[in-house]
This record gives structure tokens, sequence and C-alpha cells, in this order.
């Protein structure tokens, strides 16, 4: 058994001689999300099948019950293993009701900025608050965009940080914006507004995000269209996109399935890439292509990856999301140069992605990495000290990271900042550690896979 965990502070993670097995991941957090929050939104009864199951989506299922919606949440035992489903019964957006109380959305920056979205266009007021790590993250680049669509919106520190308090104002002004950073969030709050703007709404982004909620919207009935734009037409940026979406329609109710996350399948990829003995079969996980960065990235690492596509695809998931089988084995890693690009496609894996780089031949370089300052904690910093106290050579410049691969891990003590992905990034370090790994503060994995010790249990067994 390679773990000895104490849950409520500190998780002692001894090596592991091998890693075997299958495994079932948690549903996708971020589509979680969004299928409770547009099943709120659609009058009648949805059903979201493998539904995540972490504290940041229980968060969102919370709030859409304190908007009005029935949601009932429901274990289930499926050929793959024990999942969650949801059903949830709305009376449809202009059937919610202004909630008795300050909406909590505990640990979840999503739940935050999506909401924000969703209330603009309520007509009623509604105050959005989290925990200490939510009340430290920006909302200015949310504010500012649903303000010029008519939406009161206020924040505390000079309307930068959480609390936010919306008051609604359907119909909303419809807009035509570039989004300040790159940003799923705050590109699904515009277009969530923009459902209740009397007109379209256009959001231009300068590297395309995730497009969960784009797919998500087209499968519930409701007209949103991406293009790419000519560097021409956007100021010299390569690969950026416009999203449009026409408000005022009606969205339809629909059932679907939740793939595996693939954002939890990373920290297997690596681990699996990085221990000298590992063979590892993961099922059912979705690769979406503004998703799957942190699968690509590992392979131009020299990672050995199968990927067998699945039979769950659009024709029976109503989000349209490609989902795969994934097989990695023990690999040997070279470094390689990250650029603000890739570090956008794989914001979520970066930690992950930077234990790899400790054991990958000479040097990988993350550059512009600054929004990963702005997570559940300053990951740049977090992810530096943990892996510099397992015996990494870590160095940080201002936005950028460069890591020195290559050298065995020793062991010692990390600390995961109540962070979820710098938790299992360094429990994961701890299974390829020459010596005992202590993770402080490891409960913090149950906000988006509250599985992860067991699964780690299961592949050391
Ligand atoms: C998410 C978008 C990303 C990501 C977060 C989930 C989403 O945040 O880091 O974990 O579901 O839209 P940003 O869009 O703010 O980068």
């Amino acid at each position: 058994m390679a773990t000895m965990t104490t849950p409520s502070d500190a998780a002692v993670i001894a090596p592991a001689a091998r890693l075997r097995g299958e495994l079932q991941l948690p549903g996708d957090k971020s589509i979680s999300h969004r299928a409770l929050m547009l099943a709120t939104l659609a009058a009648g009864e949805s059903r979201i099948s493998g539904s995540g199951d972490g504290a940041d989506v229980r968060s969102t299922a919370a709030i859409c019950r304190a908007l009005g919606a029935n949601v009932e949440r429901l274990d289930v035992d499926r050929a793959g293993g024990p999942t969650v489903d949801y059903r949830v019964v709305s009376p449809g957006v202009d059937g919610l009701t202004e909630p008795a109380a300050d909406l909590d959305c505990g640990n979840s920056g999503t739940s935050l900025r999506l909401f924000a979205g969703i209330v603009a266009g309520l007509a009623f007021r509604t105050v959005l608050d989290g925990d200490d790590s939510l009340r430290r993250r920006p909302v200015a680049r949310i504010i500012e965009p649903l303000r010029a669509m008519g939406a009161t919106v206020h924040a505390r520190v000079d309307d930068s940080l959480p609390p936010l308090t919306v008051i609604g104002r359907p119909p909303l002004d419809p807009v035509d914006r570039w989004t300040p950073v790159p940003s799923a969030q705050v590109k699904s709050a515009i277009l969530l507004a923009g459902l209740r703007a009397g007109g379209s709404t256009t959001v231009r982004e300068a590297v395309a995000t995730r497009d969960h909620t784009e797919r998500m919207l087209r499968a519930r009935g409701i007209a949103v269209r991406s293009e790419r734009l000519a560097a021409s037409d956007a100021d010299g940026r390569e690969g950026a996109v416009a999203v449009t979406i026409e408000g005022g329609r009606t969205m339809t109710a629909i059932d679907e399935r939740v793939p595996g996350d693939v954002s939890a399948a990373a920290f297997w990829l690596v681990a699996g890439a990085i221990h000298p003995d590992a063979d590892l079969v993961l099922r059912g996980v979705g690769v979406n292509p503004t998703r799957r960065a942190v699968i690509d990235l590992l392979r131009a690492m020299g990672a050995d990856i199968d990927e067998t596509p699945g039979a769950a695809t659009a024709a029976d998931n109503g989000a349209g999301e490609p989902i795969a089988d994934l097989h990695v084995r023990s690999s040997g890693l070279r470094g390689i140069d990250l650029g603000p690009a890739d570090v956008s496609a794989a914001i979520d894996e970066i930690p992950i992605l930077c234990l790899a780089a400790t054991q990958a031949s000479g040097t990988t370089t993350i550059r512009g990495a600054g929004e990963l300052r702005h997570k559940e904690s300053d990951r740049i910093a977090g992810v530096a000290d943990g892996l510099r106290a397992l015996g990494t050579a870590v160095e940080v410049e201002g936005d950028d990271l460069v890591i020195h691969g290559g050298r065995p891990l020793s062991g010692g003590i990390t600390d995961s900042l109540d962070d979820h992905r710098l938790a299992m990034t360094f429990a994961i370090a701890g299974l390829i550690a020459s010596g005992e790994t202590t993770v402080l503060r490891p409960s913090s994995a149950s906000i988006s896979y509250p599985g992860f010790f067991d699964d780690i249990g299961r592949v050391t067994s």
C-alpha cells in the first residue's frame, strides 16, 4: 500500500513499486457545472449521467436549488463502477426566483463567474460569495462586460474581489467585445448573459479557450456560432476566435452523459509516464480539442500514450464531446518549451506538467504563466516551492518557470495550499520519490476528485 492518509491535514505517500490498473475518472468538472446550470435555465426535466461529484460541482447544484430548480443527486451503479447522476426539474429561466440568502460558491471560480453571467439576466438581486480562496480571485474581468450589458454589479475592494452583488436587468444589451485574458469562464459569463440580451452578443478571444458552453448551448437549441479570425481582423493575433450567441431564444431540456475529466486523467498520465514500472488504462476520458493539450504536450515530451476513441461521441452524448480510452506506460521524457498559448490550452494541467518536467531530460521552460497566480492558490509559487522541497531545481522568473529535469525526487514535505491540483501533483510525486512525501492539506483533492486517494490505493496495491 503506497499511502497512509490522515485526510484532515496530511497525507504521507510512500514510493510505489509499480503502477497497474484501470481507472474510471470522475465526470468532467467544467461540463458538470454547465450541465447543471443549463438544466436550471431550461424548463422541464434534464438527466445528467456520470456527473463530477467534487465539492465544486456540489456548490453549483446547491445554487441551482437556491434559484428555484429541483435538483436531485442520485448514487448510481453502472458497468464502469459507482457514479453520480443528477435529475433536474426546473420552471425554466423565467420561473427562477430571488434567492433567500447569499449564494455560496465555495471554492469554485467557475460557479462564481458563470452564475454572475446567468443572474445578470434575471430581474432580481443576487450576492455570490465563497471561501477565503475564492474571495481572493479577480472579478473585474466579468464586472466590466456585465455592466456594459446593463446589469448593476459591485464587488469588494474597488470592484475587484468577491463577494459580488448583481442586480439583473433583462433584456440585457448585446455587446461585441474582446476578453481581457483568455478565459473560458469570462467567455461563458458573457455568453450566458447574452442568452438574455435583445440581439446577438459576440465574445472575441485572442486564444480559443475550452468550448463546452458553446457545444452545450447548441445541443439545447441555442444558436451559437464560432469563427476563427484572420490575424488581420484581430490586431495580428494568430488563433483568435469570435463566438456569437443569439439572445432571446428558449432552451430545451435534454439528457446528457458527462465524459471523464481529462484534467483528472492528467495526474495518471504523468504518473504512468514518469514511474519506471507503470501500465495504466484510463476509461472514457473527454478529449475535446480545446481540452486535450495535456495529452499532446506529454506526447511531445516523449510519453507513451495510446488513445482508443470511444463509441460515446456526438451520437449519444448531447454535448457532442469526443471520448477516448487512454493507455499510458513508463516513458523516457525530454524537456520542452511552453509558450502562453500552451499555458492557456493546459491551464489546469500546468502543475502536473511541471512534475513531468522534473523527470524529463534537459530543461523545460513555461513562459507567460501569470494566470496561474489567480487560481485556487498562486500556483506558480506553490508548485515551485513543493517541487523544490522534493529536490528539484526550479527557477521562477516573473511569470515564467524554468525546471531543470532529470534528477530523482528525494521526498519531503509539501504544502497543497488547500489547492486541489497542487495536492494531487505532490501526491503523484510521492509515488516516484525515493523517500516518503508528506502532502499538507490533502483533502483539497475532493474539490474536483473525491476518489483520488482511493485510486492511488487501487493502482499501487
Ligand atoms: C474553467 C476554466 C478555466 C479553468 C477552470 C475551469 C471552466 O478557468 O482554470 O478550472 O470551467 O470554464 P479560466 O477560464 O478562468 O482560465
